[in-house]
């Protein structure tokens, strides 16, 4: 979508395509709408009253002819009772305006809803609110189809004070970060025939001619044999894929220390040899949308072109019970040193992270981020909408959790400093199980990780419930956590 602003004063001389209007209840009308209904001689009231819109939300009407003002069509909308409104409330309106917008033609929109007052939403994130739900709602992935359809028109916010500024800012945060959601979802969206981890490396590459202050280095199975990231080599083992893993370094300050964001990037998570059961495996192509995230985040910032230096890393790798796969009583020596016995193939997640998060010592990173679809007892506990969020600094995680609250990309904070999460992990036979009994998965999942992470601040986001979501019985990319990770580090200056 493209966004622009400007202003109107009416009654106005060329003829404008649309113009969407706030209401409230009951018959309530917002300053733009009295002033279209005062220049009409109360045309509006008068037809919201014969068809009792009264404002409520989901009580819309589009008009096609006003008296007096140029404009081909009106979509009154209905906002509910004013000064009740929340972000939630806020959203479902912007919403419901795309979708009849989608079903009518329109070249352009003149936007009025910006005006309307939300409780704790400054007009900032009002504006950014918009975006991202009029680019999520609008979002297609259209690449294997032979009819492309899609939505396109451009979106005219109408400033009424003088706050061009803000206006200019939120759009610019908005589209870049939108398009790093949106290049992250066509990426996660994938078959994993063709998003295997040497894709990732090629799409991570193509960075470079993008940004110029983007290297990329990618590691192959032979680096990755020679460095001794055995854990990593090991999950891939079952598979004809190879494994690759892209290090996108983008550096735009010569003095800081660089963020590393680390991304799950299993392009397929059979379970290896302790198979997943068949009724939803394909979901598992999923499995690779922490290393979509890290992408797409990268994409976000180097638009922004932020003034601080971060590492991007997309561990690709796939889980496959090939002959040569790795099995349940394998024991295994890390890049740190510590052994590893593994209980379940299926706990692949935590093996090829643990080796990336002992590599990235060498950096001095200030923060270290892994983001990863790393558990199903994460998404039993806290479900489809909100991330978990496991970290060994209460700094880090403090500045996680205010990002998160701002862009409205949930996470909840879950313990992992408690002795008996430790002790799920004990083995007989080395340092390590990577797969414990089944209660407190997601933070036993945390732990695991913790084990490499000690010299530095670290933390973890566990996306397996939020990555992607459910629209009419089907799956589809939701780019999360880009959001919240993109404000993380727009913070950060
Ligand atoms: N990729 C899965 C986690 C997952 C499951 C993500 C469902 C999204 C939806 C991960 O590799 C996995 O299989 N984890 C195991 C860990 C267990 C064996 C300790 C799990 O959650 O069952
Ligand atoms: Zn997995
Ligand atoms: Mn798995």
């Amino acid at each position: 979508m493209e966004y622009i602003i400007d202003k109107i004063i009416f009654p106005n001389n060329n003829l404008l395509d649309c113009i969407v209007i706030p209401i409230y209840e009951t018959y309530k009308l917002s300053k733009i709408a009295k002033n279209i209904n005062q220049i009409s001689n109360n045309y509006i009231l008068n037809i919201l009253k014969e068809n009792n819109i009264q404002g409520k939300i989901n009580q819309n009407i589009i008009l096609y002819n006003i008296p007096n003002i140029l404009c081909k069509k009106f979509l009154i909308i209905g906002c509910g009772i004013k000064n009740k409104l929340n972000r939630d409330k806020n959203k479902l309106i912007i919403y419901n305006t795309i979708n009849i917008l989608k079903k009518i033609f329109v070249k352009e929109i003149n936007w009025y809803l910006t005006d309307i007052k939300v409780n704790n939403l400054n007009l900032y994130w009002h504006i950014r609110d918009t975006i991202d739900v009029i680019e999520h709602n609008t979002y297609k992935f259209n690449r294997f189809k032979k009819n492309k359809s899609f939505f396109k028109t451009k979106i005219k916010f109408i400033i009424t004070n003088n706050n061009d500024n803000i206006y200019r800012t939120a759009i610019k945060h908005s589209k870049a970060i939108n398009l790093g959601i949106e290049k992250a979802k066509d990426l996660a969206n994938l078959p994993p025939n063709i998003c295997t981890p040497e894709y990732l490396s090629k799409k991570s590459k193509k960075l470079t001619k993008k940004y110029k202050n983007i290297s990329v280095d990618i590691l192959n199975i032979e680096d990755i044999r020679k460095i001794g990231m055995n854990a990593y080599l090991t999950v891939s083992k079952g598979s004809k894929n190879k494994p690759f893993i892209s290090i996108i370094k983008y550096q735009n300050n010569s003095k800081l220390q660089p963020i590393v964001l680390l991304g799950k990037g299993i392009t397929f998570d059979s379970g290896g040899l302790s198979l997943k059961p068949s009724t939803n495996m394909g979901e598992m192509k999923y499995d690779m949308c922490g290393a979509a995230a890290v992408y797409g985040t990268m994409y976000a910032i180097a638009e922004l072109q932020i003034p601080i230096n971060i590492i991007g890393i997309l561990a690709g790798c796939e889980n496959m019970p090939g002959s040569n796969a790795y099995r349940p009583g394998d024991i295994i020596k890390t890049l740190s040193g510590i052994t590893v016995e593994i209980t379940n193939t299926d706990a692949e997640g935590r093996l090829i992270l643990c080796d990336i998060l002992t590599y990235i010592e060498k950096y001095n990173p200030k923060y270290v981020i892994d983001i990863a679809t790393l558990t199903g007892a994460c998404v039993i506990a806290l479900g489809n909408n909100i991330s978990g969020l496991m970290s060994n600094d209460k700094i880090l995680s403090n500045k996680i959790i205010k990002a998160s609250l701002e862009a409205d990309d949930r996470v909840w904070e879950l313990p992992t400093n408690d002795i008996s999460y430790f002790n799920q992990l004990k083995s007989n036979f080395a340092d390590l199980i990577n797969s414990s009994s089944n209660i407190a998965g997601a933070i036993t999942g945390a732990c695991f990780l913790s084990k490499f992470t000690k010299k530095y601040n670290w933390a973890h986001i566990d996306i397996a419930g939020t990555a992607w979501y459910y629209i009419n019985n089907k799956t589809l990319a939701t780019g999360r956590p880009i959001n919240m990770l993109s404000q993380f580090l727009i913070n950060q200056i």
